[in-house]
């Protein structure tokens, strides 16, 4: 890397889209590094005016991804999830064809390492097979690394864009299943200060998967702490995880992205608790060093804002 195994150029694709920004604040705010944006000539997105910004036509032009990436020590992959898995793959072979030493594949989910899942959702595989090639690409590379991040729910931005079905103006929620299961999540700035730090920590992260996390939390947990701040009782309906995984496969089959919410929804709350990242998170807060947030303190924030 730059100097003595150290990151110092780094580059990201997608800044301005859900996460990208939060990931883009953190690495301007980090003064060890360089950070240069790569967008496309059509975008609409605009960037901090710290952050030097190349635009290429197309992210399928390979020799305009190897052109960008020449000279960078890391960079990470935040593109829209619906990009397809070949288009998301020829980024990571730009990165090594380039010289990159670190790169962070497009994963920012569920725990993707689960043929049950991927049964369920095919992005679920997908996202794991962009990390396996990745990794393959490391094996061949003598000084490629990467680092997968698995973030669980984005926290934030899920209430806000009413995702998880907890509307914040109507004061409705539905619960799936008994509501108890424990599932993990991460605010969008905890995710961009968890990137930092896998960048601030190339060898201890190299080659392997990295959770994160705000906190911890049950739909009853969010319900009783939503009631509590809003000083209201809300409207609760009840769904169960199965049905809405058959509903939600019935959807998909007709085109209606709905059923995408439902599978993950049930996925990562029912009783089953799939979303439960705790083991992977603890060895990971010991590299990331990052203190344990709380559903209260981050929530209060939330509905201020
Ligand atoms: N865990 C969760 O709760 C959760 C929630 C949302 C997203 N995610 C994951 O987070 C990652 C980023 O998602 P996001 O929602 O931030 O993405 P996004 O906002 O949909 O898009 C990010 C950027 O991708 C580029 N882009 C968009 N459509 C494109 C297309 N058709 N072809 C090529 N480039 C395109 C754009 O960058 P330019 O315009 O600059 O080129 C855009 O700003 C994905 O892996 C997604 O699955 C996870």
């Amino acid at each position: 890397m730059s100097n003595s195994g150290t990151i110092k150029n780094v580059l990201i694709i997608g800044a301005g889209g859900n996460l990208g920004p939060s990931i883009l604040t953190a690495l301007l705010s980090e003064p060890k590094f360089v950070v240069t944006v790569l967008s496309r000539e059509s975008s609409t997105s605009t960037f901090p005016s710290a952050a030097q910004v190349i635009k290429i036509p197309s992210y399928d032009d390979k020799a305009a991804l190897i052109k960008a990436f020449t000279g960078q020590d890391a960079v990470i992959n935040v593109v829209a999830g619906s990009v397809s898995r070949a288009a998301q793959n020829r980024i990571a072979d730009a990165a090594a064809e380039a010289g990159v030493k670190r790169y962070i594949p497009n994963e920012f989910g569920s725990e993707t390492r689960n043929p049950a899942a991927w049964a369920l959702l095919p992005i679920f595989e997908d996202k794991y097979l962009q990390t396996k090639h990745a990794a393959d690409l490391a094996e061949k590379h003598p000084g490629f690394t990467w680092t997968s991040v698995i973030t669980g729910g984005f926290f934030d931005w899920g209430l806000k864009v009413g995702f998880y079905r907890f509307d914040l103006k109507q004061h409705t929620a539905s619960i799936i299943d008994s509501g108890n299961a424990q599932a993990t999540v991460t605010t969008l700035a905890r995710i961009g200060d968890s990137i930092v730090s896998i960048l601030l920590h190339p060898a201890e992260t190299a080659n392997r998967y990295i959770y994160t996390q705000s906190f911890n939390y049950t739909q009853n947990e969010l319900l009783a702490a939503l009631e509590k701040h809003t000083n209201a009782k809300w409207t609760v309906t009840h769904a169960n995880s199965d049905e809405l995984i058959k509903s939600g496969k019935a959807a998909l089959a007709k085109g209606d992205f709905s059923g995408f919410q439902d599978i993950i929804l049930a996925y990562n709350h029912g009783d089953e608790a799939h979303a439960n990242h705790e083991k992977g998170v603890a060895e990971s807060r010991a590299i990331l060093g990052l203190p344990k947030q709380d559903l209260d303190t981050v929530l209060k924030e939330v509905l201020k804002a």
